[in-house]
């Protein structure tokens, strides 16, 4: 993988790993960086507001079922609304809903966010080429709320959460993060 002189010039803070030799434009990276980094907004909005409303209404226990029940289908009507090409799903090396198990390709970028991570170099966004025409822009989610903690941090077997997981979710990995871990990925495939 070589990192991109050019996207020096869009944001320091941002590293470019391609997986092929071709040169993105400047105008054309620019394009896909815009593109993903407002279809990740959308997402990360919908579910952050849908989350907190259910916290205030319903507790935890009210979260959880929402976000069991409604986080899939509602990142797949965000989806629909979404221009032709383009999709967004959320990615974890450490997932608790087997549908946001990453592939291959995006298991490789979580490593290299994971060290980035360690070595506190992440970037606000990476974008890599998978084929001619598609190009995967990819959002670190890093756990910034005390709130995640609650569904992803220590959680006691027994308690009324533990048992609703441990049903829900029998093979989860997605516990025992701490505040300002890599919690995994917004990634946006763009297909042009
Ligand atoms: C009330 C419980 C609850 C809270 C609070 C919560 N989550 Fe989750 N989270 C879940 C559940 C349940 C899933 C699986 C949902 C699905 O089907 O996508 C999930 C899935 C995820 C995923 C997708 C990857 C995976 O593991 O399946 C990410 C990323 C994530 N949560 C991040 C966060 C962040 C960041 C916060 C804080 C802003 C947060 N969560 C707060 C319950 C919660």
């Amino acid at each position: 993988m070589k990192l991109l002189p050019t996207i020096t010039l869009l944001t320091l803070n941002a590293a470019l790993l391609l997986a092929s030799s071709e040169v993105i434009k400047e105008e054309k990276l620019e394009q896909i960086v815009k593109t993903g980094d407002a279809s990740a907004k959308v997402l990360l909005k919908t579910l952050g507001s849908n989350l907190e409303k259910h916290m205030k209404s319903g507790g935890v226990m009210g979260a959880f079922n929402f976000c069991a029940d409604e986080a899939y289908p509602l990142t797949e009507g965000v989806n629909k609304g979404l221009e032709k090409g383009v999709s967004v799903k959320r990615i974890s090396l450490k997932y608790r809903n087997p549908a946001n198990a990453p592939k291959a390709d995006e298991i490789a970028v979580l490593e290299s966010l994971n060290a980035m991570k360690a070595s506190n170099t992440l970037p606000a966004y990476i974008v890599k080429q998978t084929d001619d025409k598609t190009f995967k822009y990819y959002k670190p989610l890093v756990i910034e709320k005390e709130a995640c903690l609650k569904c992803h941090g220590k959680i006691m077997k027994d308690s009324e959460l533990g048992k609703a997981l441990g049903a829900r979710y029998p093979l989860d990995t997605a516990i025992n993060y701490e505040m300002n871990d890599l919690r995994g990925a917004v990634v946006v495939t763009i297909t042009k």
